[in-house]
C-alpha cells in the first residue's frame, strides 16, 4: 500500500539516510544550489550526490501528497489528476507500442508507479532503473504487492553508466528524469547503446522554452526555484534535447511540447487558490496543513530535524513549477519518440 499518512510521512523523511544526519544532509542539499550560492558546475560534478540526496529526503512528501507516480500531467474538462495521470502513462506505453513479450527499460522510475501502471497495460515485463536505494526499497514492496514483482524488477544503478549489455531492450522510456543528467548527449548515448538496433525510446523532458530569457532577473530565480526544488543540477532547453538525440545516433520521429494542448493545464494544481477534493493535499489549504503537520512532528521528534526545511524547498518547487508554467518559460512534458536506426552500432 502507498505511504500516504502524516505518520508514513514523517517516518519516511531522509529515506536511507540515518534520521540524525537528516538536518546536516538538508544543510549539504541546500549548499549546492543557485540560492545559497552554489554553483552549476559543482551540482553537474556531484550529480548523483545532488539527486539522491533530494530522494532521500523528499519521496516521503511525494508519497504523501501524490502517490505512487512522480510526475505531472495535464487534463482535460472532467478528468481528476490520477486519471491524467493514468493518460500521460499509457500514453508513453502507445506511443513505443508496447505487447507482450517485449523487455521495457523505464530510465529512472522512482518507487516505480508508472513501471507498474505500463506494465498492467501492456502486459510487458518492465525493469525500472533509480540510482536511489530508498525508491529501490520501496519500489521492490509496492511490487509485490501489486503482484507485478514475477515480471518487472528493479536495478540500482546510474543512467550514465548502466550495467546492461549492448543492445539489450526492446524499448526505454523516460518520465521526468533524465532532467537529472549532467550531460544530456552522454545520457542519450547511454540509453541508445543498451536499447536494440530499430527499437524506440520516449520520453517527458524537464525543459525551458524558448520563451526563457537568461537576462531576465524573474526568469531565472523561476529557474532557480524548479532546480532546488526537485533536485536538479540545470535546466536545458528544448533545443539542446534534439540536437543531443540526433548527435547520440537517434533519428527523431517527432517531438512537441505537449503542455500547451490541454483544456486544464499541468500546472493548474499549483495554483495555491484552487479548491479540489480530490486532490486537496495540493492545494494551497493543503499544503498549509501540512506544513502545520510537519512543524509539529517534528516539535514531538516523530519527523527528524530538517524535515520542515525540506517542505519549505518543495514549497519553492511548486511556486516555480506553477510561475514557470504561467508564463510559458518552463515545460515538464517535451515529449518526443526517438528511435536507434538498424544499420548502425552502438
Ligand atoms: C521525478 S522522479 C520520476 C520517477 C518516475 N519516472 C515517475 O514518473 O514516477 C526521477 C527519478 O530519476 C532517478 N534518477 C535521478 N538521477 C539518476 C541517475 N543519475 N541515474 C538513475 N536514476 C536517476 C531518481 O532516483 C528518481 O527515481
Amino acid at each position: 500500500m502507498s505511504k500516504t499518512g502524516a505518520l508514513d510521512l514523517a517516518a519516511g523523511v531522509g529515506g536511507t539516510i540515518e534520521k540524525s544526519q537528516v538536518l546536516s544532509a538538508v544543510n549539504k542539499y541546500e549548499k549546492y544550489h543557485t540560492c545559497y550560492g552554489g554553483k552549476e558546475e559543482e551540482r553537474k560534478a556531484e550529480y548523483r550526490d545532488v539527486a539522491n540526496k533530494y530522494y532521500d529526503l523528499a519521496t516521503s512528501f511525494y508519497e504523501y501528497g501524490w502517490g505512487e507516480s512522480f510526475h505531472v500531467a495535464r487534463r482535460w474538462k472532467g478528468e481528476s489528476l490520477r486519471e491524467g495521470m493514468k493518460r500521460h502513462e499509457h500514453f508513453i506505453a502507445s506511443q513505443l507500442a508496447l505487447k507482450p513479450g517485449l523487455k521495457v527499460l523505464d530510465v529512472g522510475c522512482g518507487i516505480g508507479g508508472p513501471l507498474r501502471e505500463i506494465a498492467r497495460f501492456s502486459y510487458t515485463c518492465i525493469t525500472g532503473l533509480t540510482d536511489n536505494a530508498y525508491h529501490v526499497k520501496r519500489g521492490q514492496e509496492l511490487n509485490r504487492i501489486a503482484g507485478v514483482d514475477k515480471t518487472c524488477n528493479f536495478v540500482k544503478a546510474d543512467f550514465m553508466q548502466m550495467p546492461f549489455p549492448d543492445n539489450t531492450f526492446d524499448a526505454a522510456y523516460a518520465i521526468e528524469s533524465t532532467c537529472h543528467a549532467p550531460d544530456a548527449y552522454e545520457c542519450y548515448k547511454e540509453i541508445y547503446r543498451i536499447l536494440k538496433p530499430g527499437q524506440h525510446f520516449a520520453a517527458y523532458e524537464w525543459c525551458m522554452t524558448d520563451s526563457f530569457d537568461p537576462n531576465n532577473q524573474e526568469h531565472r530565480k523561476i529557474k532557480a526555484d524548479i532546480e532546488i526544488g526537485n533536485g536538479l543540477t540545470d535546466i536545458r532547453l528544448t533545443g539542446q534535447l534534439i540536437e543531443a538525440l540526433k548527435r547520440a545516433g537517434f533519428e527523431v520521429i517527432w517531438e512537441k511540447d505537449l503542455g500547451p494542448d490541454s483544456d486544464i493545464p499541468w500546472y493548474a494544481h499549483m495554483d495555491k487558490k484552487r479548491l479540489s477534493l480530490t486532490s486537496f493535499r495540493t492545494t494551497g489549504i493543503g499544503r498549509w496543513i501540512t506544513s502545520l503537520t510537519v512543524k509539529a512532528l517534528e516539535y514531538v521528534r516523530l519527523a527528524p530535524e530538517g524535515s520542515v526545511r525540506v517542505q519549505e524547498f518543495l514549497l519553492q518547487a511548486g511556486d516555480g513549477l506553477y510561475e514557470g508554467g504561467r508564463r510559458e518559460i518552463f515545460t515538464p512534458m517535451y515529449f518526443f519518440l526517438a528511435r536507434k536506426p538498424i544499420s548502425k552500432s552502438p
